[in-house]
């Protein structure tokens, strides 16, 4: 997961480049069949969830063919849902996950129900590492690094699979956010790190992992 580590230098920076860039709010309803996949992308800059809503709060929305029963409740919403969207997607540039993650609870029985995520694209630099490669990141000159998020482990099966055996990528659970980026980076210029088992610990022996940073370049305070 990535957390959020907005400082008030950051929040400036980052209100002005959404000012001065076209930040689009993207929409994404999946509607829960068991056992469904919701993917979130950005083509540029990285993931920023801004709501989320697991339940149902019409009755059109992933309503078609279904009797009137299971679409009687329109305001139905799990508690805690945005919280958990936030903590898989932020900060990556691709976030994939099944409803089965999202669904904690039933907030309303016998209703039938969608996953809805709005979410815009943040400019954020982001950067993915393989494992026992170096992450290095850099400014222009003048700037310094901002560390927006971290996170060393596996997401997904396709990213860091080159030549991999199948038993080291599919374990797709594997998250492990990280400061230990934010602490020997943030303010430098530019820095190098290893990703790697012996820097960051290993959340899951036996997986090829990757190491995948957000940052922003910032002007020093
Ligand atoms: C997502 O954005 C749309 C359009 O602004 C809004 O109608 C909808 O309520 C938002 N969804 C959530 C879950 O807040």
């Amino acid at each position: 997961m990535l957390h959020f580590r907005l400082s008030s230098t950051l929040l400036l920076a980052v209100t002005c480049s959404l000012v001065t860039a076209d930040v689009s709010t993207e929409r994404v309803i999946t509607c829960d069949n068991g056992n469904d996949v919701q993917r979130l992308s950005c083509d540029t800059g990285v993931i920023r969830v801004t709501a989320a809503l697991y339940g149902r709060a019409d009755r059109e929305t992933c309503g078609e063919g279904k009797p009137p029963q299971q679409l009687s409740n329109t305001k139905c919403s799990q508690h805690g849902t945005v919280d958990v969207l936030r903590k898989r997607c932020d900060g990556k540039k691709v976030c994939e996950l099944n409803t089965n993650v999202i669904r904690t609870t039933d907030p309303c029985y016998g209703i039938f129900k969608y996953l809805e995520t709005n979410y815009t694209c943040f400019p954020a630099n982001h950067l993915v590492t393989c494992e026992h490669s170096s992450a290095h990141l850099h400014c222009d000159e003048g700037q310094v690094i901002f560390v927006y998020g971290a996170d060393y482990g596996r997401r997904d099966r396709t990213t860091c699979s080159y030549q991999r055996p199948t038993s080291q990528i599919q374990k797709v659970l594997c998250s492990n956010p990280t400061s230990k980026v934010a602490e020997i980076c943030n303010g430098k210029n530019s820095c190098t790190i290893r990703a790697s088992n012996s820097v960051f610990g290993d959340p899951c022996y036996g997986t090829y992992k990757y190491l995948e940073v957000a940052y922003v370049c910032q002007y020093p305070v």
